[in-house]
């Protein structure tokens, strides 16, 4: 008799874009999804990045180049933002699905984070920093209803980060469009219901000391990180052992440790 896949089998022939999925955290979404057996899009701003992480994705994955696609969208710009999420869906949509539909969509991009000191904030800065983070994933929620099949089974999820729940100096900008997504995807499921809603709240140095050794956390390096030395506490770092997705080489706390402690 053959093991139960009661949980691994659940993604089998999905059809799953990723917003973000040339690295990082999207990056390694879309390795799980093909290893449960799912059709993957992924999609960045970049020809050149997400050409160089669909051929990873290829090669890591030789079996599966079939079910493994890259599409360019430039969500940085506002008078194309509708366009370019519309044209996305559409373009993942005929390349992974029988009936031009997906199951599931996941939001992972990110610009470069915008810390704006409170003297400096303008109107323009404020609104320029919540177009890829903020506005995008708010508004591709609008078109997903006609492109995710009408079932609980499909999804929708973005990602946030802790600073939502704690302060750092100079990210009030930052942290007030991080509290919004939880708002967002709050009421965005009843919006888009019976499609759920979520979010994956990631953190960086505020939770780092509640970890313990062994214990793994991405990091903004286009990677995830394995706790090496959980450290003393508060204030003390721990130390990381990061894998860098770009280049498959492993290196240890430094730049990509940083990267973490200076985080979310
Ligand atoms: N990593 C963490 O510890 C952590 C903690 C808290 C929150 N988060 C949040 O989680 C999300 C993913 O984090 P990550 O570490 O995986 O980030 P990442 O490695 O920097 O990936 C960001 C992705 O967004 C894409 N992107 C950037 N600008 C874009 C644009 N204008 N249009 C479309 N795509 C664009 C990037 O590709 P291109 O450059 O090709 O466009 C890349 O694929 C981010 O929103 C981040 O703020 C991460």
């Amino acid at each position: 008799m053959s093991d139960a896949q009661k949980y691994s089998s659940k993604l089998h022939a999905s059809r799953i874009l990723i917003i973000g999925g040339s690295s990082g955290i999207g990056y390694a979404v879309a390795e799980a999804c093909l290893e449960s057996g799912a059709r993957v899009a992924i999609s960045s701003s970049n020809p050149q990045r997400v050409e160089s992480a669909l051929s990873s994705l290829q090669s890591s994955y030789p079996s599966k180049k079939s079910h493994i696609h890259g599409l360019t969208v430039d969500l940085s710009k506002p008078d194309t933002l509708e366009s370019e999420l519309e044209q996305i869906l559409q373009g993942a949509a005929q390349k992974l699905g029988q009936n031009g539909k997906l199951d599931h969509v996941v939001f992972t991009a990110g610009d470069a984070l915008a810390e704006i000191k409170l003297p400096d904030m303008t109107y323009k800065n404020v609104v320029a920093a919540g177009q890829v983070r903020f506005f995008a994933p708010l508004l591709l929620a609008k078109f997903l209803p006609q492109c995710l099949e009408d079932t609980y089974k499909s999804s929708y999820t973005i990602t946030t980060g802790s600073i939502s729940e704690h302060t750092i100096p100079n990210w009030s900008v930052i942290a007030s469009y991080a509290g919004g997504h939880h708002s967002m995807v709050r009421n965005l499921a009843l919006d888009m219901k019976p499609i759920r809603v979520s979010y994956w709240f990631l953190c960086g140095f505020w939770y780092l000391a509640n970890l313990d050794a062994g214990q793994w956390c991405f990091s903004g390096c286009g990677g995830y990180a394995v706790v090496e030395d959980a450290g003393g506490g508060e204030g003390e770092n721990a130390r990381f052992v990061c894998e860098e997705i770009d280049d498959g080489e492993a290196g240890a706390g430094g730049g990509c440790g940083g990267e973490l402690y200076g985080g979310y």
